[in-house]
């Protein structure tokens, strides 16, 4: 098994290009159900999740053809509406294909995701919306089997927000009869980068990015071509490792405008921040501030931050709370981070993290993905050698990450 060797020590400097993002990538791929023509996807980044994405269109039908960045669909002949277990295991938001599949085909059946390492993660508010939308649901020996003549619009109040559920129904109520309001929807940029997808197929969609989306259904889709977004979370990954090493980072192509509760986080921590029209520089002269975070859904500090700023925190002067009140159970990082010598309580929710002078390289085990960035980040300023073990967790969501951060000065490889 592939693993991660990291010598620490050295400050980040140079420059780097953010990816596509991944969790825009994941709903605008399963977007390409919803139309029988040619779906083009650009700035799709090389990671395992979207090849499990292309690997489940392709089980149902769809024709697809990788090229370097690219995706080309055709859902034109889908044959099975059907997501099996083996790959939803691998990767939740395979639970995407549910939404389109039902309004397209009037059928769907895919497995219920199993347990997560971060937290239970249900999906009863994809299937209530569905449901109230006209669907008939059924469970049957794990599978959620959605069926309906014609899925038709509704008033859906989310009681949690949530980022694929609202990506879900939006999908869905694109071809359903009438107007479907989503109350209590995520804002997050992943949920507009799929609405502007959606838009430039023909679907009337309004209030994308605020709390209510309202969509009025139409007969059909068409074809599109649509460049995903940056990964604000790997550039967010990249500012922090920056600000950890006391460095001087410049990222280009970056997502500047979802990226405003993390930037003021660093510049909290004392990183010296420009931004451009799509740039961010990152100077860290000193060592870093404790910051405390409470993640919160957009625009609050994202869930997926959480772990890496644990990181940069376990180096800072003096102690930060940091709390997460979106997944019951995302600190698994924490008892690996301590194995570097990092000084970390954890007190319900909340991780207090007292800053100490130096971490010291060690082997350490990633537990998922965010949490394999934040022992990437600690490896990045320990001491010594540290070997993180089980890094297809990063994989799924950071692109040739070696390469990149080698490209930043850091001292990284992979090894067997
Ligand atoms: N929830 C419910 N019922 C539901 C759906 C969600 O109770 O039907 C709860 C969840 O248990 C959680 C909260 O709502 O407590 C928010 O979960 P959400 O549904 O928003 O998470 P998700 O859509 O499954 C996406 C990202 C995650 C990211 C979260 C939160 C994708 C593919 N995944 O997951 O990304 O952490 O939103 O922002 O978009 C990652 O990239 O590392 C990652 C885990």
């Amino acid at each position: 098994m592939q693993k991660l060797s990291i010598h620490g020590g050295v400050p980040l400097s140079g420059e780097v290009r953010v990816a596509g993002a991944k969790n825009a990538s994941l709903p605008i791929l399963a977007a390409a159900l919803l139309t029988a023509e040619p779906v083009r996807v650009s700035n799709v980044p090389e990671l395992n999740d979207v090849g499990t994405m292309i690997r489940l269109l392709e089980r149902m039908g769809v024709a697809a053809r990788r090229t370097p960045h690219a995706v080309d669909l055709d859902a034109s002949a889908v044959s099975q509406p059907f997501a099996p277990y083996e790959l939803v295991k691998t990767m939740r938001a395979s639970i995407l294909a549910l939404g389109p599949l039902t309004a397209r085909f009037g059928e769907a059946r895919v497995s219920l995701p199993g347990g997560c390492a971060i937290g239970e993660r249900p999906v009863d508010l994809h299937i209530k919306g569905l449901a109230a939308m006209g669907a008939t649901i059924a469970i049957e020996a794990g599978y959620i089997h959605a069926t309906a003549s014609r899925l038709q619009g509704a008033r859906v109040f989310m009681e949690t927000v949530t980022v694929t559920g609202t990506e879900n129904l939006m999908m869905a109520a694109c071809l359903a009869r009438g107007e479907t309001v989503l109350e209590n929807a995520a804002r997050e940029p992943e949920v507009v980068d799929l609405a502007r997808c959606l838009i430039a197929m023909g679907a009337r969609i309004k209030g994308h990015g605020t709390d209510v989306i309202t969509i009025e259904g139409v007969e059909r889709l068409h074809g599109v071509e649509h460049a995903v977004m940056p990964d604000r979370i790997e550039a967010g990954t990249f500012l922090a490792a920056a600000a950890a090493t006391r460095g001087d980072v410049t990222l280009a192509k970056a997502p500047v405008a979802s990226l405003d509760a993390v930037l003021e986080k660093l510049r909290e921590a004392g990183a010296r921040i420009d931004v451009g029209a799509d740039f961010i520089r990152l100077r860290m002269g000193a060592r870093p501030k404790s910051v405390s975070i409470r993640t919160a859904p957009y625009p609050g500090f994202p869930t997926d931050m959480q772990a890496q700023f644990i990181a940069l925190n376990a180096v800072a002067e003096g102690t930060a709370f940091v709390t997460e009140t979106i997944f019951e159970n995302r600190f698994m990082h924490v008892q690996e981070l301590r194995r570097l010598g990092a000084a970390i309580d954890i007190e319900g929710n909340t991780a207090l993290v007292h800053g100490v002078e130096k971490l010291t390289g060690a082997a350490v085990m990633a537990t998922d993905l965010r949490a394999s960035a934040s022992l990437v980040i600690a490896g990045l300023v320990a001491e010594g050698e540290t070997v993180i073990d089980r890094i297809y967790h990063l994989d799924r969501g950071y692109e040739r990450i070696e390469a990149r951060l080698g490209q930043l000065g850091a001292r990284i490889a992979r090894v067997s």
